[in-house]
């Protein structure tokens, strides 16, 4: 989390920075600040958002072509001013941005504590400015030599940028475990957590290493090297984004833009890799590995958030169609259980963003243990994809809203794509509901746009329910998961306590909460599982729960039982999340807007959790 930007060339970096900071908002926004280098360096920082320090830098020094600028996910320190970044070294010659969490920084502390260093803040970002100044000075050593000194000597994960008023022509910046890209321009240089500061510069970018410093300067110079000091020749990617995937074209909320793209989000997931009408699925990434797959014991799959609900469809679509045994994993919790990993093992690992700290860390491990890994990301050229052996990309596009709605639709496609290709390379399911499934999926976009005329429905069942207290999420088989994925939608932006069950368990503890008051979601659109749901919406209608429904289009039963129902287009129900998940991000959507709540930026929350 945490996000970082610098400039260095010919323009003013003030507005660029500001620009590249209000991009990489989603990546935490407690606090924010600029370094600025002009004779002098001249720090501003806030807490609040970027907005907050565009107004309170109003009418003060921000000239200058050399500046970096953070926003800040608070971990180490309250969101507040002063542990604001940047942050100065002892001599306030230094300056620096740091993503990451410096893990050692106690004892560096106190030894430079006891050697008379003083530090303001209460990050740990601080200790590494200062350790950087006190190489520098007492080894007698330049700044890139005494970066990469003081970096052997930390532990963590870092992506910083360094900005000196001696050395007041160069920017220094290195990562380990948190992203960094560097954009090449005309002799200028953008350097960024993500792409998305730089694409309206340059399309030329590298992304960085771990463990490797980058040094440049204002006459256009660029150098690359490790901290064990081996030189590295960068390698330069051309960008694929465009500037109007960044942009709300429109929409009120980058949230609401996202739900509306998932016609197009599902069928650019599907492009070139899908012909119905042939009969063919070509998933490129798989080729190499599809027979590790076709042959595998099991597979585990390893994800975070909305991702490990998209996970969880991934289960019902292996086990159903391809008839693989899956363990569905939260990173965080696989990493520290001592997992029986061997050789023979496939672990997916499904992340938005491709920097989740978990996700990377439990690859890493599975890696370690010899297992085959299959990174299902969205974002080109993030860590996962890097440190996997294959993958797909989801070709959602950028996904700005922290809570996430179009990626997740874009993993579940992936996934029924990678399903069915393995199924049929098994023969697990015939070769007439192989075709049955490709037409299908082929016509998901449609679909989609079918259930998005419900969203003035939506919009007046959200008026309804607005003050709600509490929510249940209900659903059986394939759309479990999608109960859950409504419930976290609704609490992570409107705030409302939501639980997500599986249907049948609701009679296990949940049905205890049902009164008069209790909104109940329930969905409905399974044909398998249609009478046992029919029951239990009547078990919560006999306790005088209010029942909201998706259902299939020209359904009955349900219908009557329920205070509203939004209809939506019958498909195949290995499919039925990709259609069912889409009214219940535009309900936690439309109720928060309602409440009044930051849609696009949560309380607590940020996009890219690169700390564990
Ligand atoms: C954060 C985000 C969620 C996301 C989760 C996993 O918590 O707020 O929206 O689902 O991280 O992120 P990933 O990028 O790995 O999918």
């Amino acid at each position: 989390m945490c996000g970082i930007v610098g400039y260095i060339g010919k323009r003013q970096a003030y507005p660029i920075l500001i620009k590249g900071l209000k991009r990489l908002e989603y990546r935490g926004y407690d606090s924010a600040g600029v370094a600025l280098l002009n004779g002098d360096l001249k720090t501003y920082k806030c807490v609040g958002k970027v907005s907050d320090l565009e107004k309170h830098t109003e009418g003060k020094d921000v000239q200058g072509s050399i500046g970096i600028g953070h926003t800040r996910w608070a971990t180490h320190g309250e969101p507040n001013d002063i542990n604001a970044h940047p942050h100065y070294s002892e001599s306030k010659n230094l300056a620096i941005i740091h993503n990451g969490i410096i893990e050692n920084y106690a004892p560096l502390k106190e030894e430079m504590m006891s050697r008379g260093h003083k530090f303001i803040s209460d990050t740990d970002t601080e200790v590494l400015v200062h350790l950087i100044e006190d190489i520098q000075q007492n080894e007698k050593v330049d700044l890139e030599e005494a970066v990469r000194i003081a970096l052997n000597e930390v532990h963590g994960a870092y992506a910083i940028v360094i900005i000196s008023k001696e050395n007041n022509d160069r920017l220094i910046c290195a990562r380990k475990g948190s992203p960094m890209v560097i954009g090449i321009g005309e002799k200028e240089f953008f350097i960024a957590s993500d792409a998305t500061p730089i694409v309206e510069y340059t399309k030329n970018v590298i992304y960085m290493d771990d463990e490797e410093i980058a040094v440049v300067t204002l006459d256009g110079q660029l150098s690359v090297k490790t901290i064990k000091n081996q030189t590295k020749t960068p390698y330069i990617q051309k960008l694929e984004m465009k500037l109007e995937q960044l942009e709300k074209g429109g929409y009120e909320h980058f949230m609401l833009k996202e739900i509306y793209e998932q016609p197009r989000s599902i069928h650019d997931t599907m492009r070139g890799r899908i012909n119905a009408e042939r009969g063919l699925i070509k998933l490129g990434g798989l080729i190499e590995y599809e027979s590790k797959i076709v042959n595998a014991d099991r597979i585990i799959i390893v994800a975070c958030g909305t991702s490990w609900h998209a996970a969880l469809v991934a289960e019902y679509l292996f086990e159903d169609l391809a008839r693989i045994p899956v363990e569905v994993e939260y990173a965080s919790e696989f990493r520290y259980r001592n997992p029986i990993i061997t050789e023979k093992d496939v672990v997916i690992a499904i992340s938005q963003s491709g920097e989740t700290a978990d996700t990377l860390a439990a690859i890493e491990l599975a890696k370690q243990k010899g297992a085959t890994i299959f990174g299902v990301c969205n974002v080109i050229g993030s860590s996962i994809p890097r440190a996997s052996h294959a993958g797909a990309y989801t070709h959602a596009g950028p996904e700005i809203g922290v809570a996430s709605t179009k990626a997740f639709t874009s993993q579940v496609t992936v996934l029924a794509l990678m399903a069915l290709q393995i199924a049929h390379s098994k023969g697990t399911i015939t070769e007439s509901r192989y075709h049955q499934l490709l037409n299908e999926l082929e016509n998901i976009p449609e679909k989609v746009k079918e259930v998005l005329k419900a969203d003035n429905l939506i919009r007046e069942i959200a008026y309804e329910f607005k003050d709600s207290a509490n929510f249940l999420y209900l659903g059986r088989g394939y759309n479990f998961p999608v109960a859950l994925e409504g419930a976290l939608k609704l609490k992570e932006i409107s705030y409302i306590h939501a639980e997500g069950y599986p249907a049948a368990e609701m009679k296990h503890g949940p049905i205890a909460l049902i009164d008069e008051q209790m909104p109940v979601v329930f969905l409905c659109n399974n044909q398998s599982a249609y009478e046992k749901i029919v029951s239990n919406v009547q078990e919560v209608k006999a306790r005088k729960g209010r029942v909201i429904s998706i259902v299939e289009q020209g359904d009955k039963e349900v219908k009557k039982l329920s205070e509203y129902s939004i209809e939506i287009p019958s498909t195949e129900e290995p499919f039925s999340a990709l259609l069912s998940s889409i009214p219940l991000q535009l309900l936690a959507y439309h109720i928060a807007v309602m409440r009044g709540c930051n849609v696009d930026q949560p309380r607590n929350l940020a996009k890219s959790v690169t700390v564990e």
